[in-house]
C-alpha cells in the first residue's frame, strides 16, 4: 500500500475567467478528499479572457479563503509538466453532463498516455449543470442577475466590469 506520511495532492486545472458556484462546488469536494487542492489558472495561447490571469487568482484565493487545504497557482503549459514539477499524481474535473465527457476523456487519456498522470471525474451538483464561465460573462455583461451563480467577489468584479463597458 502506499505511503501513508505522504501528502495527497491533486490539481484542479481550469481558465477560471472567473471562477463559478460550479467550479467552487468541485474544490470544496476535492478539498474534503485530498490534503491538498492546488487550483491551477492555466494560460489558454487560444482563447483571450475577460480577466486577466491576476485577477482570476485574487477571485480564486478571495472565494477559496476558508479552505485552509486550498493553494491557488498559475502555469503557462502543460497540465502534465505541471504536475511532474510540483509532485501532483492526479488531475480532478467535474464534470457537468455528457457532453463534457467526449472532450474531458480525450485529455484526460492523452495525460496518461503523456505522463502517466491519472484522471478524476467529479459529477457536478446537478444545482449547477447548466452553468459555464462563458454565460455568466455573457449575461452578467448585459446587466442580467449572476448573483447566485458566482461568490460575491466575482459578482461585484463583474458588474464593476459592466459599468465600465457601458461608460466606454
Ligand atoms: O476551464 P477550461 O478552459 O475548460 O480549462 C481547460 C484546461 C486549462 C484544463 C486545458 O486547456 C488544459 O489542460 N490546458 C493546459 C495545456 C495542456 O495540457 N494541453 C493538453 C491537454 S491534453
Amino acid at each position: 500500500m502506499g505511503d501513508e506520511s505522504k501528502v495527497r495532492r491533486v490539481v484542479c486545472p481550469g481558465s477560471f475567467d472567473p471562477v463559478t458556484n460550479g467550479h467552487l462546488d468541485i474544490i470544496e469536494r476535492a478539498a474534503r478528499l485530498y490534503d491538498e487542492v492546488v487550483v491551477a489558472v492555466f494560460v489558454n495561447r487560444n482563447k483571450s479572457g475577460l480577466f486577466t490571469v491576476d485577477e482570476r487568482i485574487a477571485m480564486l484565493q478571495e472565494a477559496t479563503g476558508e479552505f485552509p487545504q486550498v493553494r491557488i497557482d498559475t502555469f503557462r503549459g502543460l497540465t502534465v509538466d505541471y504536475c511532474k514539477a510540483n509532485d501532483i499524481p492526479v488531475i480532478i474535473k467535474g464534470l457537468r453532463a455528457v457532453s463534457d465527457f467526449d472532450y474531458e476523456l480525450q485529455m484526460a487519456q492523452m495525460n496518461r498516455g503523456l505522463a502517466g498522470i491519472d484522471t478524476l471525474f467529479m459529477p457536478t451538483n446537478p444545482e449547477y449543470s447548466f452553468l459555464a464561465s462563458s454565460l455568466v460573462k455573457d449575461i452578467a455583461g448585459w446587466g442580467g442577475d449572476v448573483s447566485a451563480l458566482v461568490p460575491p467577489t466575482v459578482l461585484k468584479r463583474l458588474i464593476e466590469r459592466a459599468k465600465g463597458s457601458d461608460e466606454a
